[in-house]
């Protein structure tokens, strides 16, 4: 093979170009309990940052390096920090995902995460623990681009972040969600809904100028609507994957989902103008009385007009995410090598409570942190089994094109993300269309729109792709934080041998250090064994199911009156024991 010189100087000049204005971004986070009161109906406890909340956006440059240095005050909680969107190449040991690469930190302890950010866009962070980031620590996070192919078309950008908001604590919360009381598993309906962790937000702006703003819905459980009175918005960005620019007057927000559109403003100052956020109702199982789903801003223009009430809808009919196309026009992957079927499902197990499956098997998480069972077994790494039945574990092989195609055998809309990629999104069905079938499915589109975190609708299917060039154990999940908690959760295990080979001996020493501080085993398979790796015992189940005969009303109407059964002879012992 000839080389020309002047081809290998070049790359080696952009080489240098770009890493010289590479900069260290460095956040000292001191994690805590802090009150606020986003709604202006309660005062609650929220966790903040350095005793403030909202806590700060992350704002850094593609190309520089990132530095978050955690301390968890929290005093009664483990916490971690997961920076979602971002790929993580190379540093998978940074996801900061709990029981899937670190342990949580525990109170008291610190965890520094180090990390490069070679992709521009809109993301956001959150702690990864356990249903915990309702409780406010959550926030954006936005990388620059010096190269942005949009960058003409803008004044000025403004962050919008979109959240639902519950006035009781998680904890709580949890414990009645996963409960034999709520054996249909409805999940608790927010309170209010926030624009940038407040409401009637004004952003002032002058006539003329275009302005990008970037919106993420931090929220726990609600998808939005959110249109802008009077202006079209333009989409550029979705998850971090500009876009051709498609104009939307209005879109549709699920958690997690970010998107950023141009608004430009009107050139007369005469009147302000609404925008809205509006939960989708249809996720909930009950809308309690005096809710107000919405949430309102202005476009101020001129200080001293009005900020008029934002004008009723007669329909909400938001752009459709599947028509974009990426910027960077980027083909189909039409050559599978390995597919995935997930079927999902809800039912309840023997305890009651009501679960959510992927193929009749909820995720509990395992006793060692995944990526730990992946560098403490040598070549049995790449064996499935050893990850444990309940973490849901596939392990994919490296550089190929992976299908995951995810069949919705439940009524409602589910949002799901795929952590360590933005997938292509080859189809998505109406409502009611039932499992995918190739056959029954229009062709896929020759650029199909990419992001991190998608809508499957009711009783419908979509089919995902994505090539496996990222070494790293990530997770693929609901980002319904109820369903995180009743178990809608995959793992993918990526290229095991080559996670090994990258992190073998960089692994920083905080994350030894927060395992031991919180007791948890960081060596074999799920079970912490390390002698038989095939040997399961031990390991963390899901409860049982229910036997066979039992209906889930049956079952629930038992566990009652076992309930109560237990109650009974417990009164019994103890007026059995009390002294006289
Ligand atoms: Cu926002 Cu598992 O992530």
């Amino acid at each position: 093979m000839a080389l020309s010189l002047s081809n290998f100087l070049l790359p080696l000049a952009l080489l240098l170009s770009s890493t010289a204005r590479c900069a260290t971004v460095t956040y000292d986070f001191d994690v805590g309990w802090t009150y606020a009161n986003p709604d202006g109906q309660r005062t609650r406890p929220v966790m903040g940052i350095n005793g403030q909340w909202p806590i700060p956006p992350i704002v850094a440059t593609k190309g520089d390096q990132v530095i978050v240095n955690v301390k968890n005050s929290l005093g009664n909680e483990s916490t971690s920090l997961h920076f979602h969107g971002l790929y993580m190449n190379g540093t998978s040991h940074m996801d900061g995902v709990i029981a899937v690469t670190q342990c949580g930190i525990p109170p008291g302890s610190s965890f520094t995460y180090n990390f490069t950010v070679d992709q521009p866009g809109t993301y956001w962070y959150h702690t990864h623990e356990r249903g915990q980031y309702p409780d406010g620590l959550r926030g954006p996070l936005i990388i620059h681009d010096p190269e942005d192919p949009h960058q003409d078309l803008y004044d000025e950008e403004i962050v919008l972040t979109l959240s639902d908001w519950y006035h009781d604590l998680m904890h709580g919360l949890l414990a009645s969600f996963m409960s034999v009381a709520n054996p249909s598993g409805a999940e608790p309906v927010p309170q209010a809904a926030l624009f940038n962790d407040t409401q009637d937000l004004a952003v002032r702006v002058e006539p003329g100028k275009t302005y990008l703003f970037r919106m993420v819905n931090m929220g726990a459980f609600a998808a939005q609507y959110v249109w802008f009175e009077e202006h079209t918005m333009r989409i550029v960005e979705v998850d971090g994957v500009y876009t051709e620019p498609m104009e939307a007057d209005m879109i549709y927000l699920t958690a997690a989902q970010r998107c950023s559109v141009l608004v430009t403003a009107k050139n007369d100052t005469s009147a302000n103008f609404a925008f809205v956020g509006s939960m989708d109702q249809d996720l909930f199982d009950a809308v309690p009385d005096g809710l107000n789903p919405n949430v309102t801003g202005w476009l101020v223009y001129d200080d001293s007009k009005e900020k008029p009430a934002p004008k009723l809808i007669d329909a909400f009919e938001p752009f459709d995410d599947f028509e974009l196309v990426p910027y960077d026009q980027e083909e189909l992957l039409d050559r599978v090598d390995h597919s995935i079927t997930l079927d999902l499902k809800m039912d309840n197990l023997a305890d009651g409570a009501n679960y959510a499956f992927f193929n009749d098997i909820t995720y509990v998480h395992p006793k060692v942190p995944t990526l730990y069972t992946v560098l403490s077994t040598g070549p049995n790494a790449t064996n499935p089994i050893i990850y444990g039945e309940n973490t849901n574990a596939f392990v994919l092989a490296q550089n190929q094109v992976i299908e995951i195609i995810l069949n919705n055998d439940d009524p409602g809309k589910h949002p799901f993300h795929l952590h360590g990629h933005a997938f292509q999104v080859i189809t998505r069905s109406p409502d009611d269309a039932g499992f995918y079938d190739p056959a029954n499915t229009p062709e896929p589109p020759s650029t199909p729109m990419r992001r991190d975190t998608i809508l499957v609708r009711p009783n419908g299917h979509t089919v995902l792709r994505f090539r496996s060039d990222n070494p790293g154990v990530w997770l693929f999940h609901c980002h319904i934080e109820w369903h995180v908690a009743s178990g809608l959760v995959a793992t993918i295990v990526e290229s095991p041998l080559a996670v090994q080979a990258q992190l073998m001996d960089s692994i920083p020493s905080d994350h030894w250090d927060v395992c031991a501080a919180a007791g948890v085993p960081t060596q074999g398979n799920a079970a912490g064994n390390v002698g038989d790796l095939a040997d399961l015992r031990g390991a963390n189940v899901a409860p049982g199911r229910i036997p066979d005969g039992f209906t889930a009303r049956g079952i629930v109407a038992l566990v009652f009156s076992c309930i109560s059964a237990l109650v009974g002879l417990a009164v019994i012992g103890w007026y059995g024991f009390k002294p006289v």
